[in-house]
């Protein structure tokens, strides 16, 4: 594995799940691993899990690590190639991404979508960027169009809590008060269908993801239906990829008890931040059934498999 950019990235995701697995088990097993290595995260939009799990992962292998918040603690970045450099941009993305490979043998990137145009933001202008100029292993902590990170722990999350081998997944959009990116659903969509799972996708009309990423998967409508009988909840606002950014204003798809007894008494998952009593009710993120904290827990054993495999491969 050269970068963790998307699952076609990965060339054996069963042995990185297994990896991911065992270092839950055994998280400082491998402290000695990235002694002297300095993994650069660079943010150019905000978290808390992809950032606080990353550092926690790189300290379990021994790593150092950087961070900077572009925007605010760094010169605002052009990527335009060839451009008259007189307006806002202080910095060329050739010059930045090359000094940050310099200082940092992997660099992490969080680059989220403008969601003003489809064509820009699936190009992934700045991802590329940074594997084209930094010359050193690129990670994705979640892209214009995917978040391979968020989708590895998923699966990891699913296989530790499976009661069947070949369980009922369902990813169902939910509603929000503003447009999301897609890229959660996109690389849902795209690892789980590498899964042995059975896997459904409920959305309103005009709200289906791309077909380069759900493939086959079976989408639905209608969302009772598709909920029946669910082993696995997936829940997740997406804005329209087919009216590129709209907002879907379908309030009776938020999630609450009575769409949990349509299922096989499912466990529900989320990647966080939610938005109680809009996309998940009170009680329901309150259940026994919620993975969620749990979830949001493996991010730091997702993170650590990429990066042993970065680490062991470069
Ligand atoms: N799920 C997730 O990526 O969370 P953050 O945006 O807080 O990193």
């Amino acid at each position: 594995m050269k970068n963790f950019t998307s699952l076609e990235d990965v060339s054996d995701p069963l042995g990185l799940i297994k990896k991911a697995a065992s270092h839950k088990r055994n998280p400082l097993a491998d402290l000695e691993l990235g002694k002297g290595k300095t993994l650069g995260l660079i943010f150019f939009n905000p978290s808390l899990r992809t950032r606080m799990s990353t550092i926690k992962a790189a300290q379990n292998l021994g790593m150092n690590v950087i961070t900077l918040n572009t925007g605010n603690d760094s010169w605002s970045l052009e990527t335009v190639e060839g451009v008259v450099m007189d307006q806002g941009n202080a910095e060329h993305i050739k010059e930045a991404a090359a000094v940050m490979g310099s200082y940092c043998d992997f660099l992490g990137i969080r680059s989220f979508p403008s969601l003003e145009d489809r064509d820009t933001d699936y190009q992934e202008t700045l991802l590329k960027s940074f594997k084209k100029y930094a010359n050193k292993p690129v990670i994705s902590l979640e892209s214009a169009t995917l978040h391979p990170l968020q989708s590895l722990t998923d699966v990891l999350t699913i296989e530790d809590r499976k009661r069947k081998e070949r369980p009922k997944v369902v990813l169902t959009w939910a509603p929000h008060i503003k447009a999301l990116p897609q890229a959660v659903g996109n690389s849902f969509a795209q690892w789980i269908n590498a899964m042995p799972y059975d896997f459904t996708i409920a959305n309103p009309e005009g709200f289906d993801l791309s077909t380069e990423y759900t493939k086959n998967a079976k989408v639905m409508h209608d969302q009772n239906e598709a909920l029946k009988g669910a082993d696995f909840i997936y829940v997740k606002n997406w804005s329209s990829y087919e009216n590129y950014g709209k907002v879907g204003k379908f309030h009776d798809w938020m999630i609450d008890q009575n769409k949990m007894k349509l299922t096989n008494q499912a466990y529900l998952m989320h990647c966080l931040p939610v938005r109680r009593n809009v996309v998940i009710s009170d009680d329901t993120l309150d259940n026994e059934q919620s993975l969620v904290i749990e979830q949001a827990g493996n991010r730091v054993y997702a993170a650590q498999a990429v990066l042993s495999t970065l680490l062991e491969n470069n």
